[in-house]
């Protein structure tokens, strides 16, 4: 008898010891164990703490009282016993312990058959599992119940001595103590990852705005007062300040680029600098990487990581310069970011958010290139938003002189001359003259004119081939059929449809044919 009850002191002895070697081997790992290592570690200690316990399951939740959720994190179990998911909702299917829970009372032993009337539903998720013993301990953070160890019964019922409950709960407070370091550790990288993130990207816009400065030279401002013009301006200043995508057609030279800064500056992003990728400067790759950007290593020669321009338009205005030149390929990721925004860098696949308004570009017929299938009729209809036409230089024949004198004025100072005076045959020619490369071939040929110019009167030579009048016209008869022919001849003597000399002349086709008739204009025989 004696012996007996000695036996089973000294038992219960060696048990507890075992407890206490098992609590204090815990606490040594979990010290100093990295991040990556937690979730590994956490699983053998559950299985350890089973085997102690001699039981088929135990695991750890993590608990949000806010949100009402308790979510199974670790899990270890006995072999051949009935798996439970992975992904466990205990207060869902829990409601009345899980009050109890988040209250922060723990529970010793419950047995299934013992819940009372109120919890049917626990009672029917702990038959459901199988479940026929529960020890469940929470593990208050800050005052705020974060964590449970849960310990299940399920061959048979069990009880388990009193004394076991404060130890137990030693051994969840290391585990989830380590869970939240790893949290924390989380938590840490990401704010360091958007730390890097945005400083590449201030980088970058650096970058841009120091390009821009300088393509700008602080002359942003669109000249002229034709009609055209202001008809387009209007239109631009109408679209601004929405975040509509714009595309803006117009012939090489005509002022695109111009009108999309305009356009930028315009808008509620004009706080941030636009930012420009031309997609027909590159091959299809290299604008691929500029676009959406790449991690080092994403294709051979990719050395280091980039920040697409994509990432850097966030918050502002992307203008996307010569669309129509984009690859087949391209045009379908494009339409991914123009529809929903995300995008991934070349060589990764986590996908990148940005919040971007798009302004397009292009000299070619976009329409046209639907129809013969080389550009996507869905990426058209979503870049086809608000589209704006630049029309032509020899269309604003009035905005002639006061480009010249704008470019007059920029290299006088540029180039330290004092031209003030353009003789009016020299003004007439530059009015006379088709423009084929529009505003820039009118910017380079002053320019080429002012770096040969000494005096204060502009002498300007008009390319070889342009037809220049051999005396001024005198009377308006004569202005108006050297007018007419000029543009027929710019056109190739197309009449009518779109760019034709009746739609640059504001004439209908056959007030032009009439008109050309009285004034005995006819197309020159080959
Ligand atoms: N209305 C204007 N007023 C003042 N400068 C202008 C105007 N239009 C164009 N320019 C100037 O003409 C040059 C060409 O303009 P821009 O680059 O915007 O044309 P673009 O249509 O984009 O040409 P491309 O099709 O060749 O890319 C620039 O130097 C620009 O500043
Ligand atoms: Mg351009």
């Amino acid at each position: 008898m004696m012996d007996d009850s000695l036996v089973i002191v000294s038992d219960v002895i060696a048990k507890r010891l075992e407890f206490e070697v098992l609590i204090s081997d815990l606490s040594a790992r979990f010290v100093n164990i990295p991040a990556g290592q937690v979730d590994r570690e956490i699983e053998e200690a559950l299985g350890k703490v089973r085997a102690f316990f001699d039981v088929d399951r135990c695991g750890m939740f993590e608990v949000s009282p806010e949100i009402g959720e308790a979510r199974l994190t670790h899990l270890d179990m006995a072999d051949g016993i009935q798996p439970v998911p992975m992904r466990i909702d205990y207060l869902r299917l829990f409601p009345w312990s899980g009050d109890r829970l988040v209250r922060n009372q723990e529970v010793m032993e419950l047995h299934t058959r013992d819940y009372p009337p109120e919890a049917t539903v626990d009672r029917a998720s702990a038959e459901a599992m199988g479940i026929k013993t529960t020890l469940r301990i929470p593990l208050p953070y800050e005052g705020v119940v974060r964590h449970m160890i849960v310990i299940n019964a399920v061959k048979e019922e069990r009880v388990w001595p009193k004394e076991y409950l404060p130890r137990l709960r030693l051994v969840g407070e290391i585990l989830a103590n380590a869970m939240e370091r790893k949290r924390a550790d989380e938590r840490i990288r990401q704010t360091l990852e958007e730390v890097q993130r945005l400083r590449d990207r201030m980088q970058m816009e650096n970058v841009y705005l120091r390009e821009q400065l300088r393509r700008e030279d602080g002359q942003a401002h669109i000249v002229g007062e034709s009609e055209g013009i202001l008809r387009m301006l209007a239109q631009a200043k109408r679209v601004a300040p929405t975040d509509s995508t714009v595309l803006i057609i117009g012939e090489t030279g005509t002022g695109k680029e111009l009108l999309a800064q305009a356009i930028h500056d315009m808008s509620s992003r004009s706080g941030k600098t636009m930012v420009t990728v031309n997609c027909a400067a590159l091959p299809p790759l290299l604008i691929e990487s500029e676009l959406f950007g790449r991690e080092k290593g994403a294709y051979t020669g990719a050395t280091t990581r980039q920040v697409g321009r994509i990432e850097v338009a966030d918050g502002s205005t992307l203008f996307l310069d010569e669309i129509g030149d984009l690859s087949s390929d391209l045009q379908v990721k494009l339409l991914r970011v123009l529809q929903d925004g995300r995008f991934e860098r070349l060589g990764s696949n986590r996908t990148l958010t940005a919040d971007i308004r798009v302004i397009a570009a292009t000299h070619r017929d976009l329409g046209a290139m639907v129809r013969d299938g080389k550009f996507r009729e869905d990426l058209f209809h979503r870049l086809n938003v608000y589209p704006i036409e630049v029309p032509p230089l020899r269309a604003r024949v009035p905005d002639i002189p006061l480009l010249v004198w704008r470019f007059v004025q920029e290299f006088n100072r540029k180039m330290g001359k004092s031209v003030d005076s353009i003789p009016r045959q020299t003004m007439e020619r530059l009015k006379q003259y088709p423009w084929p490369g529009n505003v820039r071939e009118l910017r380079n040929l002053v320019e080429r004119a002012m770096i040969g110019c000494d005096g204060r009167s502009l002498a300007v030579e008009l390319p070889a081939g342009a037809r220049g009048p051999t005396q001024i016209p005198v009377t308006l008869e004569e202005v108006e059929r050297k007018h007419i022919r000029d543009v027929l001849e710019s056109v190739h003597w197309r009449v009518s449809g779109k760019r034709g000399a009746a739609e640059i002349l504001g004439l209908r086709p056959t007030t032009l044919h009439s008109r050309m008739k009285k004034l005995g204009i006819s197309r020159p025989k080959p």
